[in-house]
């Protein structure tokens, strides 16, 4: 009985690791077929007789993200979007460019983990865990160094330095997703009542609506 209930406990174990990412494949590879209207979970596949490299191919990205904002930074993405071979494979990837002091806000990405690694300058960088530790846990990183973002947890980064500072991340997911929080909280499409915002801040409605005319 005990042994049931250990096997049980480690097949749910294993099921949620394999549930927080992209599904595996079931074939070699699934093309992303961009003319498809078919709408399944990820993208349908291009006839496999009619795949050609350039379906598993991006250039550019040692071209900057342009970083002229008011966070100074820019962030090129390679995921299923901008290259169809990556559908089903649950990878990809994204250039981060930042001007001094520029910054990746806090943003958490629903559907892969995160591994970064600095090419250019030096960035202090954090994630922090659920409710309700809320553990802060942050680190600066020197170029050559690697951090890694769990899903879905909110994190940021910041070049500290006094030039350009580049990264280079990947994740775990044809098409990871972000949650930008200051545009999820302040600036959805409708906006969220004011009035909940200021409770949920515990501060005044004022405060609230000046932020939420930011975003
Ligand atoms: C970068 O973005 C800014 C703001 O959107 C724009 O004014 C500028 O022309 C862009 N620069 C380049 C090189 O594309």
């Amino acid at each position: 009985m005990a042994r049931v209930f250990r096997s049980f406990v480690l097949l749910a174990f294993a099921f949620s690791v394999a549930m927080a990412t992209d599904h595996s494949p079931l074939q070699d590879f699934c093309v992303a077929d961009t003319n498809s209207q078919v709408l399944v979970n990820g993208l349908a596949c291009k006839n496999p007789s009619l795949v050609q490299a350039n379906d598993f191919y991006f250039s550019g990205l040692h071209m900057m993200a342009n970083a002229s904002n008011a966070f100074g930074f820019g962030v090129k993405p390679v995921s299923v979007t901008q290259l169809p071979g990556l559908n089903t494979l649950g990878i990809s990837l994204a250039r981060i460019d930042f001007a001094p002091w520029g910054i990746n806000p806090p943003h958490a990405h629903p559907r892969g983990s995160e591994i970064l690694t600095v090419l250019e300058g030096s960035l202090e960088v954090g994630f922090v865990t659920s409710n309700v530790e809320n553990r802060h846990i942050s680190k600066v990183l020197s170029k050559g160094d690697v951090f890694v973002f769990p899903v879905n947890l909110v994190h940021y980064q910041r070049n500290i330095g006094k030039t350009n500072a580049v990264a280079l991340a990947a994740l775990s997911s044809q098409n990871p997703g972000v949650n930008s929080i200051a545009n999820v909280v302040f600036g959805p499409n409708p906006d969220i009542w004011t009035d909940i915002l200021a409770k949920a801040f515990q501060t005044d409605p004022n405060v609230i609506a000046d932020i939420q005319s930011k975003f």
